[in-house]
């Protein structure tokens, strides 16, 4: 059962943090979307490369909770006029639109994305076509073209409500991608460029981050117990990298990370992190640096990440963090005894090199745990539309 999100809290025995997650009393569930994917198919995307591109759109529903009551996507291609080939509640299943993708046929022609991108927003866009109202629309647009009134086009279809993503592929676009920006500024985080058509696959990870998350977790605070009540021994270690690597921390959904929340017993910077399970080892995901000054120490101290740092994370991944000085963040011991959630699986180590680069790999499987100790740390989530990693490596 997947954990679900509560209301964010300021201190909840592990007992209630237990039940409630599973109970998922609110913020916990699929993301609905209206996706449409928009692709092209000119002359000079050729035969060979379009299925390169109906690659890269299936890699991208792989990230996505496709369903009749989740995500549903449709499909248009476009070169000289939009053709239309599936509607939104044509499939609904993640294996039969991935089907349908890969049998769109290609055609040739011209590149003409503003008539594409109108057609959408006025002609695709309806309920005939399985579009429901109160879900968001979005247009994936994927080319290798430019043509004049796309940004026009690109910006009457974001006032109307509907958001674009934009990946433009190749060098004919490498030139002029400023006009393919401008069609999803102010957002110009959802444009993406894949330098050729086999480059599509690089890509992909970055424009999945950016899709609406599969299950979000709501407002949850993930924690052992209440930093404050942990705060009775401080390690001696230095430059320490810690993981939290137990149940009671598991993430089970997707979020962005808004808060960090501790208790500070000694000055110093401590560096909250994010590692992804790449199943030999894990990836630096994100990080977010906190200065513990004087007048901290002794306190909890709540840190509210800046919206543009805030990571995104997904299941599976884990929470730790680092100091580049002394140890910072308490402890104290619990048993299973005493509380069945007490972490039987804090991994720590000093990493040669410091604080590991963002994208790096770490093998935490080969270290063994310390049993018994609940650290003085809580992170809270937020939901996320959709997810921004505007923290993470590259
Ligand atoms: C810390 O901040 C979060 C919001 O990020 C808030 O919900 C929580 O109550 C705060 N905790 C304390 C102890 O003030
Ligand atoms: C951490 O700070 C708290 C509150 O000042 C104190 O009770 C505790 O002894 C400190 N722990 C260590 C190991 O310094
Ligand atoms: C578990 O912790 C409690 C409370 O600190 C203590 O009374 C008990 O002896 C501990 N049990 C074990 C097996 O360590």
């Amino acid at each position: 059962m997947r954990k679900c999100g509560f209301s964010t809290i300021d201190f909840l025995p592990w007992i209630l943090i237990g039940s409630l997650c599973f109970r998922g009393i609110q913020g916990c569930g699929p993301v609905k979307a209206d996706i449409v994917l928009l692709i092209d198919e000119s002359g000079s995307v050729g035969r060979r490369n379009f299925p390169k591109q109906l690659d890269f759109c299936n890699t991208l529903i792989d990230s996505l909770n496709i369903g009749a009551d989740d995500v549903r996507i449709g499909a248009v291609t476009f070169s000289d006029d939009p053709v239309f080939h599936f509607a939104l509640d044509a499939h609904t299943t993640s294996t039969d639109v991935k089907t349908a993708i890969s049998n769109i046929d290609y055609k040739r022609g011209g590149t003409d994305i503003a008539k594409g991108i109108d057609y959408v927003k006025d002609t695709f866009l309806t309920s005939a076509n399985g579009d429901r109202s109160g879900v968001a629309d979005y247009i994936l647009l994927v080319t290798d073209g430019t043509s004049s009134g796309a940004a026009t086009s690109g910006q009457a279809a974001i006032a109307s409500g509907i958001t674009i993503w934009v990946v433009g592929i190749g060098y004919e676009v490498e030139p002029y991608q400023q006009e393919l920006i401008d069609i999803v500024t102010p957002q110009d985080d959802f444009y993406f460029f894949a330098s050729d058509f086999d480059d599509l696959t690089n890509i992909a990870p970055q424009v999945a981050a950016v899709l609406p998350c599969p299950y979000f977790c709501g407002e949850w605070a993930i924690s052992y117990a209440s930093p404050v009540t942990l705060t009775q021994f401080l390690g001696t270690n230095t430059g320490e990298m810690y993981l939290l690597n137990d149940a009671v921390y598991d993430i089970n959904c997707c979020a962005v990370i808004s808060g960090w929340e501790f208790y500070a017993n000694a000055t110093g910077d401590v560096t909250m992190l994010v590692w992804r399970n790449r199943g030999a080892a894990y990836e630096l995901m994100g990080s977010n640096t906190i200065t513990v000054t004087a007048s901290d120490v002794g306190k909890v101290k709540n840190y509210t990440v800046p919206v543009g740092q805030r990571i995104g994370v997904v299941a599976g991944d884990r929470l730790g963090w680092y100091s580049s000085g002394t140890d910072i963040i308490p402890y104290d011991y619990c048993n299973t005894t005493q509380n069945e959630n007490c972490p039987q699986s804090t991994m720590s180590t000093t990493p040669g090199g410091g604080l590991p680069v963002l994208g790096s790999m770490f093998d935490w499987n080969a270290l063994s745990g310390t049993a018994d100790r609940g650290y003085a740390i809580q992170a809270y989530t937020t939901n996320s539309k959709w997810l921004f990693f505007l923290e993470i490596k590259g």
